[in-house]
């Protein structure tokens, strides 16, 4: 495994290693890596013969007052995950060298990027497809993995992929989970114990919703409002939205006749996790 720092040295590698292995597939993260992460990187795996990692806590895609300056960064233990996973290369750039000459230019997926955690996280969107769009540049993967947990993220990145004409595959892997069904996050570890309890209110209230619809309940605002009141049992988790949206335009679906997305997003104290879940009719 090859650790790489500097942009002109992860143009080389990947050059070679897509010379060499025929299919490089990339798994980009901001680190702190976790089992949702490795799921992802052993997909790669099974499709790519190499696989690259990037490990970049992106500081376009931080909001002020977020937390960037304290998000977990482990790079020794990532690096050994990554290292028993077989991965060939991991490109982990400082922020000057990502964003050396002060970004004047930027990629903003319009319509989408304000919409669920862009309504409640003004410029996320943007910092998140500009730096993808970079990293898609440098390394010219022929497939790159991204996780379902965050669903925005892949509709955008989906749709950033389709309007430049990249030549990327982008593939999708699901939601890892702890056992009790808490979605595995980064941010997980901020949490208190009392939090990390109350935190399960997230995929409660979409099973719950789930559980609707599979006897029968079609309206939305029904299944709005049983996933509503299971968080006013909760009053430690403070819910941000909880919102079913087209899977395409992330439009609101007032009745569900098509698969569609529902989404969570909630604080607890001032950690904010996200959650989803499919329904298709
Ligand atoms: P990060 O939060 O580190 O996540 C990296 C990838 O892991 C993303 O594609 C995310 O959806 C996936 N992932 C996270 N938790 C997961 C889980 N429990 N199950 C399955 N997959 C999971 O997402 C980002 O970083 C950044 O926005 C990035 C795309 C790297 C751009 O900076």
């Amino acid at each position: 495994m090859r650790l790489v720092h500097t942009i002109e040295e992860m143009r080389e590698q990947s050059r070679a290693a897509r010379a060499k292995a025929g299919h490089l597939a990339l798994v980009p993260t901001m680190g702190a890596l976790h089992q949702g992460h490795l799921s992802l990187v052993r997909a790669a795996g099974a499709r790519a013969s190499a696989v690259a990692v990037s490990i970049f806590v992106n500081p376009t895609q931080f909001a002020p007052g977020e937390d960037f300056a304290v998000y977990p960064r482990t790079l020794a233990a990532d690096l050994k995950a990554l290292e028993a996973e077989g991965v060939e290369l991991v490109f982990a750039p400082s922020v000057d060298e990502m964003y050396a000459s002060n970004n004047l230019t930027w990629v903003v997926v319009e319509g989408l990027s304000e919409r669920l955690c862009g309504a409640s996280r003004p410029g996320h969107f943007r910092g998140v497809s500009t730096v993808v769009l970079k990293l898609l540049h440098i390394i010219t993967p022929d497939s790159a993995f991204f996780g379902q947990k965050d669903a925005l993220q892949v509709a955008i990145i989906r749709r950033m992929v389709r309007d430049l004409n990249l030549a990327t595959t982008i593939e999708v892997c699901p939601i890892v989970r702890d056992p009790d069904g808490l979605a595995l996050s980064s941010r997980n570890r901020y949490l208190t114990p009392e939090d990390r309890q109350s935190a399960l209110v997230l995929s409660r209230s979409l099973a719950q919703a789930e559980k609707l619809f599979k006897g029968g309940e079609r309206r939305s605002d029904r299944l709005i409002q049983a996933a509503k009141q299971a968080f006013a049992r909760e009053p430690r988790a403070r819910l941000d939205y909880f919102e079913i949206v087209d899977l395409d335009t992330i439009e609101p679906v007032p009745t569900i006749t098509q698969p569609v997305l529902i989404a969570v997003a909630a604080f607890l104290g001032r950690t904010r996790l996200i959650d989803n879940l499919i329904l298709t009719p």
